[in-house]
């Protein structure tokens, strides 16, 4: 069976500064260019982000392999750590100004769209140790500086702008479970880091309605989505899910899209005493910028079941699983690599989740991907990847897709996580998810069979299932 895609499909595939650039004549460290400093041991085989797959260098050479395979439009970030001098002012460095645009420009001269993010968990360390990071009103107003100036600098060539990659991953791995620098665990903090990055991202749209003259721009936000199932029909297992829910998916979605915070999440965070200092000004802010387009980030789905302890008989200070536990569910699909259950449907219900609970505003898969260890098992005598099981998922994912959007939902793209394997935060480069391998020895790209299938795929803006 043949499905069409939508006329001018988005084909492509996602990359972040920090994990493609290498630190390469960079002015600032970030949390986690610091991070390693300090203990490189927390990273896989003790690599870290210095060189990535050396995009700062390669660029050309990586943009031309990119278009071979037929992408039309690739996400990357401007890192703040490269981009801005002085934090404070939000003044310039020229190396910086002039990589970002000769990237775009390269981009664009291969016939591929540039999507820019503005924060892809990258904050300048800086402004952790002095500030408290996201924890502070100040780094807020800070952030808004540095995307005034992308505006400014690239909005004659960006059309596509986000602000935020996956503002729940900040707050799980910095202020909850320890997985990103600085490691902090705190119910509380984390709650008001979500609201200010939430507030961060509305300011930014705010400005960006101010300074861009360009009326086929839109700006938006990523969010990783995680539809949370119940283990069971009974009514705990359900009211689990609910909350699951409400913090891992709608806390974002809502305050993006309807422009507030879900009331029951306010209830839950007001009634555990660990609700976020807001201000009438900043809500309003909020309320008044929201999204034009959404980035669904998808990897898998949620299981979840009641709580196994009584949230009273807690020891801990707040979290937000002590309303639910994470559910093994018999039989389900695993990627035995990554640790992640294979659930594509998932990215149907998300598909009408949207249409029918989110104005059926236009968005994307901003990211969907499978990380695979050790794939040089896979090479064949020509030297390619043979990566079947990536075709597979990715076609799996793209048939729901394809069904979301026959019943209306108004998809507009599909970008896997990552056109060129790039270093991967803690796991460093164990697991690869790219359309085209890294040797990060020599630093030799090398396509692999995904990325000649992804061509046809774009090509014939069809595919096979
Ligand atoms: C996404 C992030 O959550 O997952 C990427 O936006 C990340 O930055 C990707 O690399 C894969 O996860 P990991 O932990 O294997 O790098």
């Amino acid at each position: 069976m043949k499905t069409k895609f939508p006329k001018d499909f988005w084909w492509g595939a996602a990359t972040s500064g920090p994990q493609s650039e290498g630190r390469f004549n960079k002015q600032h460290a970030n949390v986690f260019d610091y991070w390693y400093e300090v203990e490189p041991e927390a990273f896989y085989n003790q690599v870290g982000p210095d060189t990535a797959s050396n995009f700062y260098n390669s660029f050309k050479e990586d943009i031309r392999l990119m278009k071979e395979i037929g992408l039309n439009s690739v996400r990357t970030s401007i890192q703040w750590t490269r981009l801005i001098d002085n934090l404070e002012e939000g003044t310039l460095n020229e190396d910086g100004v002039r990589f970002y645009n000769e990237v775009i420009d390269e981009f664009l001269a291969n016939g591929i769209r540039p999507v820019i993010n503005l924060h892809h968990f990258d904050l300048p360390v800086e402004l952790y140790h002095k500030y408290g990071g996201w924890e502070s009103k100040h780094v807020v107003e800070l952030f808004v500086k540095f995307a005034k100036q992308c505006f400014t600098l690239y909005g004659d060539r960006i059309t596509d702008w986000f602000t935020f990659n996956e503002p729940m991953v900040i707050v799980d791995g910095q202020y909850l479970y320890q997985f990103h620098y600085p490691k902090v665990v705190d119910g509380k903090k984390a709650v008001q880091v979500a609201y200010n990055i939430q507030l961060a991202s509305a300011k930014a749209i705010q400005a960006f309605r101010k300074i861009n003259k360009n009326k086929e721009s839109r700006i938006g936000t990523i969010l990783n989505l995680t539809p949370s199932y119940p283990a069971s029909a009974e009514k705990e297992d359900l009211a689990a899910a609910e909350f699951a829910n409400l913090w891992l998916n709608q806390m974002f979605l809502d305050a993006s899209i309807n422009g507030a915070f879900p009331e029951k999440l306010i209830s839950y965070l007001t009634r555990d005493g660990v609700i976020w200092e807001a201000t009438a000004e900043e809500l309003a802010i909020i309320q008044a910028n929201t999204i034009d387009v959404l980035g669904v980030n998808f990897y898998h789905p949620h299981r979840v079941s009641r709580p196994s302890v009584s949230s009273d008989s807690l020891a801990v200070d707040w979290m937000p699983n002590k309303y639910y536990d994470e559910y093994d569910m018999p039989g389900r699909r695993m990627n035995v690599d990554k640790g992640w259950e294979i659930y594509p449907q998932a990215l149907y219900d998300i598909a009408i989740n949207i249409r029918d609970n989110y104005g059926n505003i236009d968005w994307f898969v901003s990211e969907n991907g499978m990380g695979v260890s050790r794939e040089e098992r896979y090479l064949n005598k020509e030297g390619m990847i043979e990566d079947d099981y990536r075709i597979q998922f990715i076609q799996e994912h793209l048939y729901w897709l394809a069904k979301g959007i026959e019943e209306g939902s108004n998809c507009f793209g599909y970008h896997l996580w990552t056109p060129i394997d790039c270093w991967s935060w803690g796991n460093a480069y164990r697991n690869r998810y790219g359309f085209i391998s890294t040797n990060i020895h020599t630093q030799v790209k090398t396509i692999k069979k995904s990325g000649y299938w992804i061509k046809q795929v774009a090509l014939e803006n069809e595919v096979t299932f």
